[in-house]
């Protein structure tokens, strides 16, 4: 499926919206997320679906397909970690853009307190959760979903964000972009909280070892290597790299669970490769009702859309002294 969408040279094209792909591709679109994310809650498909059908221009192809992978990983983290007896009660999406992981965590957390936080409060955010509160009134098992979702207007680490944080928190920031990577990842130390993070735009300076200079680093490696930096300095517990077709800031970092290498924690992660055979969580919401019915809908690379930069080192040197 990944192979069929609009591509730049090796990664998905930034603006494609999924409602101008053509009807068969958006099936397949929808198959591909539906075995991700919940699979046993077609329901979640229906909701996307119908956000994009209600609000094309919330539900790019990149994104979704970018959401997916991270929120596939952030989701057997919690879990992971849940299993070895370190709960998480609060999410925090913070730099959330329009949103849709912690909506997603949301839904599948349906006990646990989550928080999307930005700058300002998209209108993708609200056609996200409007869809899900449409679609959810079909449903016998569940008439109001993500009551447990909320949204702070402000810089990340705002009070109302830090004053939620504690060892049962978890941090999530995704393609926060530059300092906004480390605010949340120091921010989730600070206070005992787990993270999850998915950098995208990094300077050399800011986090490779100090003094260290990277010198005709291919982007990927650069990338990688920053991010294994990042690893080290914040004690990375699991690293797992996306789908490379998707996005070239693929790589998910997380930590501060307290796991150590004598007590490793069991992860479920998605199967990597295109298949049909579904990841099995628990049916969490009763909805098998609606499987049948959902089943149907079954820079170059290295710029990034939001900092608009080409490669953040660049930046920095032609920046003013
Ligand atoms: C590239 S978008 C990523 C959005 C989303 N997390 C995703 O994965 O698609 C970066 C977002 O970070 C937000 N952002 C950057 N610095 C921030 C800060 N200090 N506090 C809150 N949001 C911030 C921007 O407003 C923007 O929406």
């Amino acid at each position: 499926m990944l192979d069929d969408l609009p591509m730049r040279a090796t990664t998905l094209q930034q603006n494609v919206l999924v409602a101008s792909l053509s009807p068969a591709l958006q099936l397949r679109v929808w198959a591909w997320v539906g075995r991700r994310c919940m699979p046993r809650n077609p329901e979640l498909v229906a909701a996307l679906a119908a956000c994009a059908a209600a609000c094309p221009t919330a539900v790019r192809v990149k994104e979704l397909l970018e959401s997916v992978e991270a929120y596939a990983v952030a989701e057997a983290f919690i879990s992971g970690c849940a299993g070895r007896g370190r709960p998480t009660h609060t999410i925090a999406d913070v730099a959330c853009g329009h949103g849709m992981v912690g909506v997603l965590l949301a839904y599948r957390f349906p006990h646990s307190s989550v928080v999307c936080c930005d700058l300002a409060r998209r209108p993708a955010f609200d056609a996200m959760v409007d869809a899900f509160a449409r679609e959810a009134r079909k449903l016998e098992a569940w008439a109001a979903p993500l009551q447990n979702l909320s949204f702070v207007e402000g810089l990340l680490d705002c009070e109302d964000i830090v004053s939620m944080l504690g060892p049962e928190a978890c941090v999530v920031a995704l393609h926060a972009c530059t300092e906004a990577n480390f605010a949340a990842a120091e921010m989730a130390q600070r206070h005992g909280a787990k993270w999850v993070l998915m950098p995208c735009c990094m300077r050399t300076d800011a986090c490779a070892p100090a003094g260290c200079q990277l010198r005709r680093c291919a982007d990927d490696t650069r990338h990688a290597l920053l991010c294994g930096s990042l690893a080290a300095r914040y004690g990375c517990e699991l690293l797992v790299q996306a789908d490379r077709r998707i996005t070239n800031r693929n790589i998910v970092l997380c930590g501060g669970s307290g796991a150590s290498g004598a007590e490793p924690v069991r992860f479920l992660l998605p199967h990597a490769k295109e298949t049909a055979a579904p990841h099995r969580y628990p049916d969490l919401y009763g909805a098998h009702a609606a499987a049948e019915a959902a089943a149907a809908l079954l820079a170059e690379e290295s710029t990034c859309g939001t900092c608009a930069v080409a490669n953040p080192d660049e930046g920095a040197a032609a920046a003013p002294a």
